[in-house]
């Protein structure tokens, strides 16, 4: 019965008239292609990243998301290589067929790329406000483990007086998303991922031991092929001294060639603190479910980044055979570094993006939508994005 369903759903596919077919890249990922199949009833975008895996949403006219066999989202690896397709979208359409079928077996990726302008874009349409003034979107900030990024969409006065980063690159982009324009302030912190943020701390104790690290470990962080002397001071570690590590580590002191600017020396678009919804991820929810600011089970929760100060207060103060008792959700290759991760977390909002310690912020790893708990990643921001911008153009090309 089951395979019925399914094949019959591949026939639909595959027998949906292509009147549209559109094919480039999405921002920031050179490699991903992504094919809009449209029959004007639903619109199915493909997305394919780096040659190794392939995603299938389905739209309806009004750009609802549509289950594919009960599913919001399908995906799998793809066998031949992506670039053998890249220039042949029908080809590539075809060449999900077995993915299609295969899909029931699906398996948790980690997904790799990181782009911000995706997970917003997949945010504000899951949340649905996407399609609404800017004000009513929420801003988001990802901590993945090698770099963080912020994304939020700005006002057209802020936009139009936003300046270019040190390398002369924008900083905001404009796009067309359910049928309203938005300038979206994008920026990616290299190295200031949870994990790259460890190896600056080391850094900082040039291989000796660092009032960061719990006493009763011992030992090396690995970070880019690079290790760094991870060991306690006798005293053990210091919530006072690795405050003082972690801010430096930050670099909040840069010269800041603009109005405001978060760290590093990174203009901060005008700032996040003063949108009424902002959505943090990745790390920020996992550590947040280590220390029970969050509960493990919820799709998402609310909290305040002073949370993560009170954290820090406690597992600053602990040995590390004490940490089992008190946070038992900490796996241990993670425990040295409990002090150290939780002060960056809040000194990264508070000092870094300019947060109020007491605003409230929520917690994502996923979005509630339809009754499905539906992943707010980038390939469907990709979908979204390559489904709005077709239906604008026939709009357009239509009047
Ligand atoms: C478009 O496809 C959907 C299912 O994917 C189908 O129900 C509908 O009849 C198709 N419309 C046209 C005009 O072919
Ligand atoms: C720290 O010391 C270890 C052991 O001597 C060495 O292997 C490693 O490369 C050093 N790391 C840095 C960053 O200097
Ligand atoms: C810059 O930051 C200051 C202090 O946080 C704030 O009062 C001011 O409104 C900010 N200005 C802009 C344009 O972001």
């Amino acid at each position: 019965m089951k395979t019925v369903e399914k094949s019959s759903s591949l026939v639909l596919i595959l027998s949906l008239v292509v009147l549209l077919i559109c094919m480039k890249s999405c921002h920031g990922h050179s490699h991903v292609r992504r094919v809009l199949l449209n029959n004007q009833t639903d619109s199915y975008a493909v997305i394919f990243d780096a040659g190794s895996r392939v995603y299938v949403f389905r739209f309806s006219h009004n750009l609802d998301l549509l289950p594919i066999d009960n599913s919001l989202q399908v995906y799998d690896k793809i066998k031949p290589e992506l670039s053998a397709y890249a220039n042949d979208p029908k080809a590539a359409a075809k060449s999900s067929e077995p993915l299609l079928l295969k899909a029931e077996s699906v398996v948790p990726i980690k997904l790799q790329p990181d782009t911000p302008v995706e997970l917003g874009v997949a945010l504000n349409y899951l949340l649905r406000t996407l399609g609404k003034g800017y004000k009513n979107t929420a801003a988001t900030i990802d901590l993945g483990g090698g770099s963080v990024q912020m994304a939020f969409a700005l006002s057209k006065e802020n936009a139009e007086k936003a300046p270019l980063n040190i390398d002369g690159e924008k900083y905001i982009l404009q796009k067309s998303l359910m049928g309203a324009n938005y300038y979206l302030y994008v920026h990616s912190y290299l190295n200031y991922g949870l994990l790259a943020a460890r190896a600056e701390i080391l850094k900082i104790s040039r291989n000796s031991t660092s009032s960061c690290i719990l006493k009763g470990t011992n030992g090396y962080y690995t970070y880019g092929g690079v290790a760094y002397k991870a060991s306690p001071t006798p005293k053990g570690s210091s919530f006072r001294k690795c405050r003082r590590i972690v801010r430096k580590a930050l670099k909040l002191n840069e010269p800041c060639k603009y109005q405001n600017c978060t760290f590093h020396g990174v203009w901060n678009g005008g700032g996040v603190d003063g949108f009424k919804t902002l959505y943090i991820s990745s790390f920020f929810f996992e550590m947040a479910y280590w220390v029970d600011i969050v509960d493990p089970k919820a799709s998402s929760g609310k909290a305040k980044p002073i949370q993560y100060l009170s954290a820090a207060k406690i597992a600053c103060k602990l040995k590390a055979k004490e940490v089992k008792s008190m946070f038992p959700n900490v796996d241990s290759k993670d425990l040295p570094y409990l002090c150290m991760d939780m002060l960056y977390q809040f000194t990264l909002l508070v000092d870094g993006f300019g947060l109020d310690p007491y605003r409230e912020i929520t917690l994502v790893h996923d979005v509630n939508y339809k009754n499905n708990r539906v992943e707010a990643a980038w390939p469907l921001g990709c979908a979204i994005d390559v489904v709005s911008s077709s239906f604008s153009r026939s709009r357009i090309s239509s009047s």
